[in-house]
């Protein structure tokens, strides 16, 4: 790890001298064993890198972990401006050739599309202009009736069947329902594409042996390739027959003379399974677990639920940041913050860390703590605001409101038991089970 200010005519190393500043302590971010440590450890690891001057760099030298080799190294943004500023100037952080770790060969993106997540414009703006339309007022209302309609469902099979999980029981069913209905996939094909969503992303930013590494990509290609497959069907079936949904609206929508191509359809509808699905469990997850450990929280949400709600689900997903990190590309030299700014080399990677933005001290008071009253909570669970902030953001907000409500009304004694069951992953917060009881 380099901790020094890159500079002008220098390169990364040679900065700021940061005696003194405790840089001992500091973390090795591309280091997978820095991923394996308990939730405090690393927010303790964030908050020494937030007190550093300047950005610091990982991932250079040999064994680098994630990122190593010369010149895969990266710089770690991990205070809310910096953040911010890197999501919000697209034309000098760019999202191509990639956005997650490790980056897609360019091969699997020729074979399968670029999903908007990875581009710039003007192919992203084109390609999110065709997914916003398609998003209408009445596709709208409809999936909020759905997300209701599912959430009490999932309720009722908790009272009868008293399942011991909570994660495979209801936080990884509700979203997935949802999206599945959203795309109009038919109840048939669901569990077949449940079961390739799970091999598709499975390596991504995970820590895993060797052996793995070599085994999991290939399972997981053949598994998106099953997926795409079965969506690109659909979606010529939709175009004979359109129906009242969003694969229909996506193959029929015509934006600037243009709609989305079978290759774009599978490619987005990857993209929304993984960003849509997995980031909605964890939350929901995570939030019951929130909500035991903080019996006084819970108490007033009960009290109250009409007008803690929102400001529940809000606190939920800054605490737990359900997505750590996504990376972004120099285009040019650029001075971060402005003139007198660590300098950044057009070329030069930067990962945005989101939870550590999260918990930046300039901007939340006593930030490690769970308030659900937290007002204003400008957190950036959802982005750092720009082109790519989360197309699901409403989405995901409306069925973590549903599910907590139904849960909580009707089965007041809800909780979370011993910890969750974390898998170790610089990517995303993700819960492999939550043990609960009511
Ligand atoms: C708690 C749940 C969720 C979290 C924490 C989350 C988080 C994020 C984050 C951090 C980004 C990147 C923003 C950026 O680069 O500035 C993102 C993008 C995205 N999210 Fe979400 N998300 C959630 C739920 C959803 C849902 C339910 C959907 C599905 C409708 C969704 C669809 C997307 C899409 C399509 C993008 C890419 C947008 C673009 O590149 O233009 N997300 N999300």
């Amino acid at each position: 790890m380099d901790t020094t200010a890159p500079e002008a005519g220098t390169g990364p190393g040679t900065g700021a001298d940061l005696a003194g500043t405790g840089t001992d302590a500091l973390p090795d971010l591309a280091d997978p064993a820095f991923w394996r440590l308990p939730d405090r450890d690393r927010a303790a690891g964030f908050a020494a890198l937030r007190r550093l001057p300047a950005p610091a760099r990982f991932g250079d030298g040999p064994g680098g972990g994630s990122g190593g080799g010369p010149g895969r190294g990266f710089h770690a943004l991990v205070r809310y401006a910096d953040v911010v500023e890197a999501s919000r100037t697209p034309a000098v952080f760019l999202s191509e050739p990639g956005v997650t770790t490790p980056e897609p060969a360019r091969w699997v993106r020729l074979l399968f599309g670029d999903s908007m997540v990875n581009l710039d414009d003007p192919r992203h703006a084109r390609l999110r202009r065709v997914v916003s339309r398609a998003f209408t007022p009445r596709l709208i209302a409809r999936v909020e009736d759905d997300i209701r309609t599912v959430a009490t469902e999932l309720v009722d099979r908790v009272e009868r069947e008293r399942p011991g999980d909570f994660v495979a029981a209801v936080a990884a069913e509700l979203p997935f329902r949802v999206i599945c209905t959203m795309m109009g996939i038919p109840e048939e094909s669901r569990r077949a594409i449940l079961d390739q969503v799970d091999h598709a992303s499975e390596h991504t930013g995970v820590a895993r042996p060797l052996r793995e590494r070599i085994r999991m990509p290939g399972r997981g290609l053949r598994a998106l390739a099953r997926m795409q497959g079965m969506v690109a069907e659909l979606g010529r079936e939709r175009r004979r027959r359109p129906a009242d949904d969003l694969i229909s609206a996506l193959v029929t929508a015509d934006v600037d003379g243009r709609r989305l191509t079978g290759r774009e359809l599978g490619a987005f509808f990857s993209l929304l399974l993984v960003a849509g699905v997995e980031t909605t469990r964890n939350a929901l997850a995570h939030g019951l677990h929130l909500l035991t450990s903080h019996p006084e929280q819970r108490a007033l949400l009960l009290g109250d639920p009409d007008r803690h709600l929102g400001g529940a689900v809000d606190e939920i997903v800054r605490h737990a940041t359900p997505i750590i990190q996504f990376r972004r590309t120099l285009a040019v030299d650029h001075r971060l913050g402005g003139p007198g700014g660590p300098l950044l080399r057009a070329g030069d990677k930067v990962v945005l860390y989101y939870g550590s933005a999260n918990r930046d001290e300039t901007v939340f008071t006593d930030p490690d703590a769970f308030d659900i009253t937290r007002s204003p909570n400008p957190h950036l669970g959802y982005g750092g605001g720009g082109p790519h902030y989360c197309l699901g953001a409403h989405l995901a907000r409306q069925e973590m409101k549903a599910l907590y409500r139904e849960l909580f009304t009707r089965l007041p004694e809800v909780r979370s038991i011993g910890e969750p069951v974390l898998i170790p992953s610089s990517f995303d917060h993700r819960v492999r089970s939550l043990r609960f009881t009511f």
